[in-house]
């Protein structure tokens, strides 16, 4: 345990997979104590196991992000276990394609609560918290596409971008009171959120990409983690690209 989180307690959500599993991992392997809210239960409890049978301290629970009673429980539960919470990762989302005529009611507000409510009442529910700990990080997962636009996919751009200006907003309406709020906004990851790709669609990926590959989930909770560490103590309302230099074009 290297130690660049002790003393933190972290609650991350989607902590049972793809990037989030990463940040569980990651976190508790620097000290951190890990709160995994996930709604894949077996998934998020076996991710504990193993950074539990490494050493690490972390607990699971079942979140369901859109829940603003479940946020609750999820607080307290920190707070009964390990004495309060510093950290909060908003990181679980959901993605589907759908440009302006094909995108359904039904799959833009599905999208709102889980990529967008679902940070907001995150933030609500672990404030309190954060703010008695006189020293409270929050990192909240956007995307690339949170800053740039791209053809079919216009709900998840809508959440994304409003993740990336609801931080800014938090960062500044908390400066005085002890808590940062920073957005990390990763390119193209390998985890299950993009599905599976024809070669073809892999290959283009990989050559619009600079450093010519995918990012691995690790090198998204490994920046998240400076951000959630004391060495970002001066750094608050910034957002983070992770993406292999896509975006330096
Ligand atoms: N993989 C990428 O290329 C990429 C790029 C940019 C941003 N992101 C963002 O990173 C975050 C993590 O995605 P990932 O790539 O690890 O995908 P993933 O599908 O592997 O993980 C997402 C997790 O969120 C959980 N989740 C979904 N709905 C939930 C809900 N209502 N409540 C609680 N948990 C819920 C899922 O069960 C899953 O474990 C997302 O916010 C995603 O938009 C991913």
């Amino acid at each position: 345990m290297a130690g660049r989180l002790e003393g933190k307690i972290a609650l991350i959500t989607g902590g049972a997979s793809g990037i989030g599993a990463a940040h569980v991992t990651r976190f508790a392997e620097e000290g951190a104590k890990v709160i995994s809210g996930d709604i894949q239960d077996d998934l998020g409890a076996t991710v504990v196991e193993e950074v539990c049978a490494a050493g690490g301290e972390a607990i699971y629970t079942h979140l369901d992000v859109t829940d603003e009673a479940i946020w609750a429980a999820a607080i307290q539960l920190a707070t009964d276990t390990f004495g309060g919470l510093t950290t909060l990762v908003n990181n679980a989302g959901i993605y589907h394609p759908g440009g302006v005529e094909e995108e359904t009611r039904e799959g833009w507000e599905r999208m709102i609560a889980i990529n967008q409510t679902g940070p907001w009442l995150g933030m609500k529910a672990a404030l309190p918290a954060l703010k008695a700990c006189g020293n409270g990080a929050v990192v909240n997962i956007s995307s690339l596409f949170g800053i740039i636009g791209s053809p079919g996919s216009l709900s998840y751009h809508a959440t994304k971008g409003a993740v990336r200006l609801i931080s800014k907003s938090a960062a500044l309406e908390f400066v005085g009171e002890g808590v940062r709020v920073n957005s990390v906004h990763p390119g193209q990851i390998e985890t299950p959120i993009i599905g599976d790709l024809t070669p073809e669609a892999d290959a283009a990926i990989k050559a619009a990409i600079p450093m010519n590959r995918m990012g691995r989930p690790e090198d998204i909770a490994n920046g998240s983690l400076y951000l959630c560490s004391d060495e970002a103590a001066y750094v608050t309302g910034t957002e983070l690209v992770i993406d292999g230099g896509w975006s330096a074009y």
